[in-house]
């Protein structure tokens, strides 16, 4: 019986294979609840609190939506309208919010912010992205992938572009530990850092999984069940970067050629948001800078059927769902 209460979410590094599972079982059950219309409540009179000190659409959403079909009342705190940081330090706000939530879910900075904040809180903390880690992502990730291919195990994944982020280290992490093959493909000064692809090549080597690093994107790519990408300056990082970014990752741009070399079994997901079209303020600035109307991947690719992103999208509720369920009940 796998048991997760009082249990954080930092990175997906400190849960085994059964309890990742175990978590996608669920996420999967919630969600055949919610197109039954089956309501429950089950953390009915819970509280939790949300600190986003970066913008978001799809965590703060789907963490507000599954706590209120848990049952539970939800506080959003942003850097604006909290002491955190300037007036309050991290172990006094989370000591602070202990005392009255039940969960925090925190998305911000360096990974050392959110383990501080376990640390002193005393109830879980939920990673909602950090530079370093964004597990929630990778657990709805996986859900999708499971639903269109019907399994994990021995799943190729070729993730292309900047896989030195937060998005690629945890969907890395997640790969070696559910004997998925997790290839990183990106011109060698964007991959993964040596230290965390040691500690998954160590899991792989337990679990049957594959790291590999390649800098051909059609190699990359070939035979990949899924080809994977993020935008290429991340939350967080100067406007300055696009040049270098553009220059340095355009080869790796997802387009119908990636597609091709992958194969016609192959899925194209993304975390969101996405430039790949002219839609965006920063899309349009971008292509009277540069002259490219997309970026990361061809609108072409993200509005075809192998593209599975507001799939992706939606298993974020039920994932963050589940994450919260188990870990507060
Ligand atoms: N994928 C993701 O984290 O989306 P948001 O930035 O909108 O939360």
């Amino acid at each position: 019986m796998t048991d997760l209460k009082g249990r954080s979410l930092l990175t997906l590094m400190d849960f085994s294979s059964e309890e990742i599972l175990y978590l996608l079982d669920e996420a999967a059950r919630f969600k055949a609840m919610k197109k039954s219309g089956i309501t429950h409540r089950l953390c009915e009179g819970k509280n939790i609190a949300l600190i986003f000190e970066k913008t978001s659409t799809r965590t703060r959403c789907a963490f507000e939506v599954a706590a209120a079909d848990l049952g539970m009342h939800s506080t959003f705190l942003d850097p604006a309208s909290s002491q955190l940081g300037k007036k309050e330090s991290i172990a006094d706000t989370a000591r602070v919010l202990g005392r009255m939530y039940d969960g925090i879910e925190y998305r911000g900075f360096g990974q050392d912010r959110v383990e501080e904040l376990a640390r002193f809180a005393g109830v879980p903390v939920w990673n909602g992205l950090t530079d370093d880690f964004h597990p929630t992502q990778a657990l709805a990730d996986l859900m999708t992938i499971r639903e269109h291919l019907g399994r994990l195990e021995g799943v190729k994944l070729a993730y292309l572009g900047d896989t030195d982020g937060n998005t690629s280290n945890s969907l890395m992490v997640a790969c070696a530990k559910l004997g998925m093959s997790f290839t990183a493909c990106a011109p060698e000064k964007y991959f993964p850092g040596r230290e965390l692809a040691d500690k998954c090549r160590a899991i792989a080597a337990q679990t049957g999984a594959e790291i590999r690093f390649e800098s051909d994107p059609l190699c990359g790519a070939k035979g990949a069940d899924v080809i994977y990408t993020d935008v290429w300056v991340a939350l967080g990082e100067p406007d300055e970067l696009w040049k270098e970014r553009i220059e340095d990752l355009l080869p790796y741009q997802v387009n119908a050629r990636v597609m091709e070399a992958a194969g016609p079994q192959a899925l194209f997901m993304h975390c969101l948001p996405s430039f790949h079209d002219l839609g965006t303020s920063i899309g349009r600035d971008i292509y009277e800078r540069f002259g490219i109307d997309a970026m990361e991947v061809t609108d072409e690719v993200f509005e075809s059927p192998a593209s599975v992103v507001f799939d992706e999208a939606e298993n974020r509720m039920h994932t963050i769902k589940a994450i919260m369920a188990a870990t507060l009940r």
